[in-house]
């Protein structure tokens, strides 16, 4: 009988430890932190080498919560042994990876290391996004879809049992050029709308991500099945997200479009990771990929409809949040002295730092 199969040849339900692959990254931490919250037996899978202070304190702060810290990676040879070897001495039953984007190949390895182990009953591999077999981005995204797709066949061919996670997009000001956006407030100075500004997306706080995750990975329900993120409340236009921002702040700010061309061409620029963000706004506030389609009753769910009383953060509840870490007074003097000495008002995005 194949290793992921129970004794009526049905994929065999998880209930014991999680190993958590990425666990230091954006997405991952949400993860992490969320199965320690679940009272699950945690381990994270932990790069040697990165001697990053930001990483070392996020693995630091995850292991004093009670994850158990593996050392390997899931590339090469000898990393998919050392991760073969990790799970079947923990006996792993979930993985989830939420490794990067750069590396998102990286997670064959792991699928080979999954199937060469046969304790793992459930896999999730880094999605955390859209339904990249129906979404179609133009650019950059190409690739980086094609490599989820990739990964995607990978698991459908190894026979893992899987649950394919279509979170949509973080809770925060969908800025263009920035892969993390929920790390910066929105705006105070103008915003950024894209096309017409009436496209909606689903917006997700990244500790219900990791929450709503979690419980899929461990619900039989959610066995080879894709499921979809999509709270009502959270669901807005760029327009209504600047409104209510607005509100927040008291103050209206100046919008300034970003053509469907202004997208296009930034993604075609190809420069990465920049590129792929500007291609997925485009998709996501152009295209509408989030909500251009009805979910299909045999491989989808709604999250919502297997815990219909497990209330989602409202995207209002995070707008709160970056309010009252601002010092709106501090900025409109700034503002002020900006305009006295004719500097012209810039806005400047982060782009996460990695410590790669
Ligand atoms: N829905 C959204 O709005 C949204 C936003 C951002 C990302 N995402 C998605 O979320 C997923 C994760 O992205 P992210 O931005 O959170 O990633 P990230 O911050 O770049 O973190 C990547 C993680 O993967 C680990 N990793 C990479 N290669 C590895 C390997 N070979 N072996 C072991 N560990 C490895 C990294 O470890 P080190 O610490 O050693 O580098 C790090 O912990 C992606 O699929 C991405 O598309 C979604």
């Amino acid at each position: 009988m194949a290793p992921f199969l129970g004794q009526e040849g049905a994929p065999r339900s998880a209930a014991g430890p999680a190993l958590i692959v990425g666990a230091t990254g954006y997405i991952g931490r949400f993860v992490a932190e969320a199965c320690l919250d679940s009272g699950r037996r945690t381990f994270i899978l932990v790069r040697p080498g990165n001697a990053c202070p930001a990483r070392a304190a996020s693995v630091d702060e995850l292991r004093k919560k009670g994850a158990v810290l593996v050392e390997g990676r899931v590339d090469g040879k000898d990393g998919k042994r050392s991760v073969e070897t990790a799970l079947r001495a923990h006996g792993i039953e979930v993985v989830i990876s939420v490794m990067g984007g750069a590396n998102i190949l990286d997670q064959l390895g792991l699928i080979d290391a999954i199937q060469a182990a046969g304790t793992v009953k459930r896999f999730l591999p880094s999605e955390f996004g859209h339904d990249v077999d129906r979404a179609q981005p133009v650019g950059a995204g190409v690739e980086f879809y094609d490599d989820k797709r990739r990964v995607r066949r990978a698991a459908e061919a190894a026979g893992v049992p899987y649950t394919y996670i279509c979170c949509n997009s973080i809770a925060g000001w969908p800025y263009f050029d920035n892969m993390h956006p929920s790390e910066v407030p929105p705006p105070l100075d103008r915003f950024q709308i894209y096309g017409d500004g009436t496209v909606r997306a689903f917006f997700v706080a990244g500790s219900d991500i990791g929450k709503f995750t979690v419980k899929a990975a461990y619900d039989p329900r959610s066995i080879n099945k894709i499921v979809h993120f999509r709270p009502a409340c959270n669901l807005l236009s760029t327009n209504e997200m600047a409104s209510l921002w607005e509100a927040k702040i008291g103050r209206t700010l100046p919008r300034v479009t970003l053509s469907k061309e202004d997208l296009i061409a930034m993604a075609a620029e190809n420069i990465i990771p920049e590129s792929i963000v500007a291609s997925l706004t485009h998709d996501i506030f152009i295209n509408g990929c989030q909500t251009n389609f009805f979910i299909d009753g045999s491989k989808d769910i709604d999250i919502s409809s297997l815990y219909p009383d497990t209330p989602f953060r409202t995207i209002d509840e995070c707008f709160d949040e970056y309010v009252n870490g601002l010092d709106l007074e501090e900025d409109q003097d700034d503002k002020q002295n900006k305009k006295k000495s004719n500097t012209p008002m810039v806005e400047i995005l982060a782009v996460h730092p990695t410590c790669a």
